[in-house]
């Protein structure tokens, strides 16, 4: 048992994430991140560095952690590119690590993205970075930054990259299920591509799997959930038919908007969004799964939120991190 600190407590994963703890019997302690505003040209100069009387604030409410969790941040897939968004995704999560360094935390597990590899043709553990959007860019900015911080050997520091997360009362979940029932369902070819997908009951048991091992690596990805574009279509819409467009014809598409979604955010998110729908994203074995590691919900609990979500009436919403 640890005494871990989760920042970021309230939030959707780290409620999920403060329950998978308190069941595996750590102690959890729930900490408030600070709100930071930096602008991106600012963190990406080689030269920054937090404010050290920020970082010995923050170290001063560490004492006795073994383990702190970082989930907080700014989930908005379609946010734009502010010193709101880079400071929380990006300085907030560095700050962090330089207090666990001064206060002693051995580690740090930073819930990152798989938004930060982009249309990655396959998701991998390594630090191959293809951000699309500026929620993306932030992420990154802060893998880069916690880099920096974990190579000084202080803090050992493991960045957990899970895809969209589902869940109940999500407003997301809610929207997917609701464009599910309303729209025509299009994908390529046969609609047997993979898709990463999280459900939020999974995500606090992959954190707290991080926590249980003695050592883990730098990066971890959230396991393959086992869904095809149309098992997920499927599962939220049954019985609806499924439309087939050509995979050429979307990649130009998506190839065309790309540097476009690069500023313009809400188009950004819209594309990456359409991108997994239509062209999937395969995903390669990662650490978890080398460990035998298996997800504590499978399928019948995706049907249960899908049926939770079926007479939800909620407007469509571009919250997909
Ligand atoms: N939801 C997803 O589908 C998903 C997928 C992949 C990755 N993620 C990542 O997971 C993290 C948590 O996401 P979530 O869905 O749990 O979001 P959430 O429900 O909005 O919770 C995020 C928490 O972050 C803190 N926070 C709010 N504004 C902040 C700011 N400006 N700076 C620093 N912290 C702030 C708040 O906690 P306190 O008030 O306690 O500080 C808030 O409860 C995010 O970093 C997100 O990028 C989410």
């Amino acid at each position: 048992m640890s005494r871990v600190a989760v920042f970021g407590a309230g939030g959707f994963i780290g409620t999920a994430t403060t329950v998978a703890l308190r069941e595996a019997g750590h102690e959890v302690v729930a900490c408030r991140a600070l709100r930071l505003r930096v602008d991106a040209a600012t963190l990406e100069r080689p030269t920054w560095a937090p404010a050290r009387d920020q970082i010995a604030r923050l170290a001063g409410e560490l004492d006795d952690v073994e383990v702190v969790v970082n989930a907080a941040g700014i989930a908005t897939a379609g946010a734009a590119r502010t010193p709101m968004l880079v400071g929380g995704n990006a300085a907030w999560p560095r700050l962090l690590a330089d207090a666990c360094a001064r206060a002693g935390v051995p580690r740090l597990v930073h819930v990152s993205t798989a938004a930060v590899q982009g249309r990655a043709h396959v998701l991998d553990e390594s630090l191959r970075y293809a951000p699309l959007t500026p929620y993306a860019r932030s992420k990154t900015l802060g893998e880069q930054l916690l880099r920096d911080a974990a190579a000084r050997g202080r803090v050992a520091v493991t960045l957990y990259r899970p895809p969209s997360v589902h869940g109940s009362g999500r407003r997301m979940t809610a929207a997917f299920a609701a464009f599910c029932r309303r729209y025509p369902l299009v994908t390529c070819g046969d609609g047997d591509q993979p898709v990463p997908v999280a459900l939020i009951g999974n995500v606090g048991a992959v954190i707290a799997a991080i926590l249980t091992a003695e050592h883990a690596p730098f990066v971890v990805a959230h396991p393959y959930e086992g869904h095809t574009v149309r098992s997920l279509y499927e599962t939220f819409a049954p019985g609806r038919r499924l439309h087939t467009t050509p995979p050429a014809l979307v990649r130009g598409l998506l190839d065309a908007t790309a540097p476009t979604g690069q500023w313009l955010a809400p188009l950004g998110a819209l594309c990456r969004r359409a991108d997994l729908l239509l062209l999937g994203q395969a995903q390669r074995p990662g650490w978890l799964r080398h460990r035998d590691f298996e997800l504590p919900l499978g399928r019948p609990a995706w049907h249960e939120l899908a049926a939770a979500t079926r007479h939800a009436e909620l407007p469509l919403s571009s919250h997909v991190p």
